[in-house]
C-alpha cells in the first residue's frame, strides 16, 4: 500500500530482456527489493510487513530476468600462425587445437549469442629451420618423383656404398611400383611424401589441395606400410596459406639447400660437381630417381658418395639430421 502510493519511491521492476541484453518487455522482469532496516522483505509478504515509526525503507530497482533460451556448447575452430618460412625444413613447432564456447539462443528474441568462451582456441604454430648440427660433418641425399624404374639402380648403388638416402615419392608412382617403394623401406632409406601426383599446390583448391597430401599418405602406408608426416611440396611451392589450409594434415615440408639441376640433364658429370662443390654440414641434396630420365644420375652417384666420403662426410637421412639438430 505504502509502496502503491508512492510509486515505489521512484524504483521500478526489472525487465525482461533477450539474450543479447536488449529489452523484450519494460518492468517484466523481477519486482523491486524492498530493505526494512536493512533486512531484505520477502515479496509475497510485503502486504503483511509492519513499519515501525523510525525505521528505514530502502527501495531499489529489481533485477532483469533473461528470456527462457536453449544452451549449446559450440567448438570455436582454431588457426595457424605462420612465423617464419625462410629455412629448409619447415615444420609445426606446436599443434594448435579447437576452443569451446557456450552459446544460448532466445525462445522470444531467436537471437544467438556468445554466453561465455569455455576453452580458448589455440593455434598452431608453424616455423622453419635450417639444421647445422653442431662437431658433424653430415650431408642428406634426397630423390624426388619415384619410385621409377630407375629407383633400383640407385638402390643398388646405395647399399653397396652403405649409404642411407631420403625418398620424395609420388603417391601414383608408389602404387605403380610397389616392390620397389617396399624395397627403398627394408633397406632403410626414409621414404616420405612428394604428394600423389605432382602439382603445383598452391593453385590448388583446398579440397584438391588436401586430398593430393591425403592419397599420398595413404599409398604410400598401403604399399609399404610406411607412416609418414613428412611431405616435400613439388617445385618446394608451399606458401603460408597452404600451411592454414592443410598443416593439420603434416608435420613438415623438407625443402633443400643444394640444387643438382639434375633436371636439366647436364652430365654425371656436372651433377657430381654441382652437388660436390656445394656440400657443407647439415646440408640436404636434391636428385631425383624419377620424373624424366634419370641415367644421368645413377652415372653420378658413385662419384658423389665416393668424393663426399673422402672429405669426411656422414650420410644421414632427413630424420637423422633433424634429430642431430635438437639438443
Ligand atoms: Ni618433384
Amino acid at each position: 500500500m505504502l509502496l502503491r502510493n508512492y510509486d515505489n519511491f521512484g524504483a521500478h521492476s526489472g525487465n525482461l530482456v533477450a539474450v543479447n541484453g536488449s529489452i523484450i518487455q519494460r518492468y517484466r522482469g523481477n519486482p523491486v527489493q524492498v530493505r526494512v532496516n536493512d533486512t531484505a522483505v520477502d515479496n509475497a509478504r510485503l502486504n503483511n510487513t509492519r513499519v515501525t515509526d523510525g525505521s528505514t525503507i530502502t527501495v531499489s530497482n529489481g533485477s532483469d530476468v533473461t528470456e527462457p533460451h536453449t544452451t549449446k556448447t559450440v567448438t570455436i575452430a582454431h588457426g595457424t600462425d605462420v612465423h617464419d618460412l625462410g629455412g629448409v625444413i619447415q615444420y609445426v613447432s606446436r599443434r594448435g587445437s579447437d576452443g569451446l564456447k557456450e552459446e544460448w539462443t532466445g525462445h522470444l528474441s531467436g537471437q544467438t549469442v556468445t554466453h561465455h568462451i569455455i576453452k580458448q582456441p589455440i593455434n598452431t604454430q608453424v616455423t622453419a629451420l635450417t639444421p647445422r648440427p653442431a662437431g658433424k660433418k653430415v650431408i642428406a641425399l634426397t630423390f624426388d618423383d619415384g619410385p621409377s624404374q630407375y629407383s633400383d639402380a640407385i638402390l643398388d648403388i646405395l647399399k653397396q656404398q652403405h649409404v642411407k638416402a631420403t625418398f620424395f615419392d609420388l603417391g601414383a608412382q608408389s602404387v605403380q611400383y610397389a616392390k620397389v617403394e617396399q624395397r627403398m623401406v627394408k633397406e632403410g632409406h626414409q621414404v616420405a611424401s612428394h604428394t600423389t601426383t605432382h602439382q603445383y599446390l598452391p593453385g590448388l583448391s583446398t579440397t584438391e589441395l588436401r586430398n593430393e597430401i591425403t592419397r599420398s599418405f595413404t599409398a604410400l602406408n598401403r604399399t609399404s606400410g610406411v607412416k609418414t608426416r613428412v611431405m616435400r611440396a613439388p617445385y618446394g611451392a608451399f606458401t603460408a596459406q597452404d600451411w592454414q589450409r592443410s598443416g593439420d594434415l603434416i608435420d613438415m615440408n623438407v625443402l633443400w639447400d643444394i640444387d643438382t639441376l639434375d633436371w636439366k640433364m647436364p652430365g654425371a658429370d656436372a651433377i657430381r660437381k654441382t652437388l660436390v662443390s656445394n656440400a657443407h654440414n647439415g646440408a640436404i641434396a636434391l636428385m631425383h630417381d624419377g620424373g624424366g630420365d634419370r641415367s644421368q644420375d645413377i652415372a653420378a652417384l658413385p662419384g658423389i658418395i665416393s668424393d663426399l666420403k673422402k672429405q669426411g662426410y656422414q650420410f644421414v637421412t632427413v630424420d637423422q639430421l633433424i634429430a642431430m639438430s635438437q639438443h
